[in-house]
């Protein structure tokens, strides 16, 4: 686990857009719980796959369950103090996920 994240680190500092990708992998740390560490979803807590999902994709669905436009209840207080500049980050890094 520590491993497979210092790996992830060290290839998103040599990716394009390092700070947002670095940025978004932090934060993503508060969603492995319920879409896993690779994004691929946990049936059990009924979190679809996410990783390679379209950046503007992600990032559109995150404002709306922020503005509460798309109810999610079991998400919302995991994401309702991020910013805007925050689901960019980790649309970008969600998007990187294969
Ligand atoms: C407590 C569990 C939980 C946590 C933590 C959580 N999610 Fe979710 N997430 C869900 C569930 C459940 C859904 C499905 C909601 C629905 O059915 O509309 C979902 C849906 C989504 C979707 C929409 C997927 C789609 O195809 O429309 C995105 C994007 C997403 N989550 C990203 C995140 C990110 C990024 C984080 C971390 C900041 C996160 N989630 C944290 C449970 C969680």
């Amino acid at each position: 686990m520590k491993l497979t994240l210092l790996s992830l680190f060290m290839l998103i500092t040599f990716s394009s857009f390092a700070q947002n990708v670095e940025k978004g992998a932090q934060l993503y740390g508060t969603c492995i719980q319920c879409h896993g560490e690779k994004g691929l979803g946990i049936e059990a807590q009924k979190a679809p796959r996410v990783a390679g999902q379209h950046d503007w994709y992600i990032y559109t669905q995150l404002v709306n369950f922020k503005s509460k436009q798309r109810v999610n209840e079991k998400m919302y207080p995991y994401i309702k103090n991020l910013s805007e500049q925050d689901f960019k980050d980790l649309a970008a890094f969600v998007a990187q996920l294969k």
